[in-house]
């Protein structure tokens, strides 16, 4: 499966999850999640996150491994999204910022 990890928060630029052919992104207030049982490891959502954001389980940075679990979880509780919505307010000066995971809302 791919991973939506920590750069996601409070960005959510959602260009994402407009290329998703399954629909397996699902959206919170301040982050997508994927649902794992749904992914069919089709690489299309890599290249389209501003913030990215997304990796293969298999090459999770250093420090997201824990985004695996938090996806699988995350996506059980929360709506399909497919379409582009506008990102957060204040996207652009989030992205890349450093210790978002303790502003992520459930
Ligand atoms: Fe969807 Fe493909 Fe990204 Fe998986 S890898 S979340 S199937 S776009
Ligand atoms: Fe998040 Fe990137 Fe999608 S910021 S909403 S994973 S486009």
């Amino acid at each position: 499966t791919y991973v939506v990890t920590e750069n996601c928060i409070q960005c959510k630029y959602t260009d994402c999850a407009v290329v998703c052919p399954v629909d397996c992104f699902h959206e919170g207030p301040n982050f997508l999640a994927i649902d794992p049982d749904e992914c069919i490891d089709c690489d299309a959502c890599v290249p389209e996150c501003p913030a990215e954001a997304i990796f293969p389980e298999a090459e999770l940075p250093p420090g997201q491994e824990k985004f695996l679990e938090l996806n699988a979880e995350l996506a059980k509780n929360w709506p399909v999204i497919n379409v582009k919505k506008d990102a957060l307010p204040d996207a652009d000066k989030w992205n890349g910022a450093e210790g978002k995971l303790q502003y992520l809302k459930k």
